[in-house]
């Protein structure tokens, strides 16, 4: 695998929830510890929740913020911060909203899904820092509800983020899934983008993924941190 990162001109790194559980941070869809395994997120991480279910809503996305806040980034995401300054990988997409490819000094990261380190007036839109809900801060000075900058299911995603992960997608020529059961549409599209363009579609993923027919190497069963830490040597 090594050496498929260093013939390769335009590696791109995706990443999903899987890449942060070393960090204490849960995932998603995990059997027994994902936090969709104990919540309905159409009850709780929609525009639908936001608007009638505010409380839970409120609740369910403080404790979210708070866990961002105690967790930090682990060795994985610093050797993909490593891999950009050497020139060794050229973006990262990413479906997690937890910041930390920014924190452990990434610099070319396509949110897909937004970010928790942020929130906005779902009213007049006026961004806030996510402090205001550590300090349980729930309200805009306009009166409008504050909801962190994250897609909550039903919402589009932000535009420019999406045209940059699919000139990404498209340019590169390797493509590495990293912690992500490829099960949300539409960013499930960009590992099929990548691989309709010429990519090799590389899946490391503790669990089987919907998309690994179609990958030219599986790791499964294995933390994402040993393997990066294995190809770092
Ligand atoms: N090493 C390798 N794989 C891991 C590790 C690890 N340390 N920890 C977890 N995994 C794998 C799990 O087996 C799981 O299949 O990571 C995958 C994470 O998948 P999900 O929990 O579905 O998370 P993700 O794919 O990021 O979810 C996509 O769904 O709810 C929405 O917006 C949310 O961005 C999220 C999207």
């Amino acid at each position: 695998m090594r050496n498929w990162l260093n013939e390769s001109n335009h590696t791109v790194i995706y990443t999903g929830a899987g890449m942060s559980t070393e960090s204490g941070l849960p995932d998603f869809r995990s059997s027994g510890s994902g936090l969709w395994q104990q919540e309905d997120p159409s009850k709780i991480a929609s525009t639908d929740a936001l608007n009638n279910n505010v409380d839970a809503f409120i609740d369910f996305y403080r404790t979210r913020v708070l866990s961002v806040k105690d967790y930090k980034p682990h060795k994985g995401h610093h050797i993909l911060a490593d891999w950009e300054k050497q020139g060794l990988i050229k973006s990262i997409i990413t479906q997690n909203v937890d910041g930390f490819h920014q924190k452990a000094g990434s610099h070319n990261v396509a949110e897909l899904h937004g970010t928790l380190t942020k929130l906005h007036c779902q009213s007049c839109g006026k961004e806030y820092n996510s402090e205001e809900y550590v300090n349980k801060e729930f309200y805009c000075e306009c009166g409008g509800i504050l909801r962190p900058s994250i897609v909550l299911f039903g919402e589009m995603l932000p535009q420019e983020t999406f045209q940059f992960a699919l000139s990404e997608a498209e340019k590169a020529d390797l493509f590495i899934v990293l912690g992500s059961s490829l099960s949300v549409t539409p960013a499930n599209q960009f590992p099929l983008i990548a691989k309709e363009n010429g990519a090799r579609l590389v899946i490391v993923n503790r669990e089987p993924t919907e998309l690994d027919r179609y990958a030219d190497h599986v790791i499964h069963g294995r933390e994402i941190g040993k393997v990066l830490a294995e190809w770092n040597s």
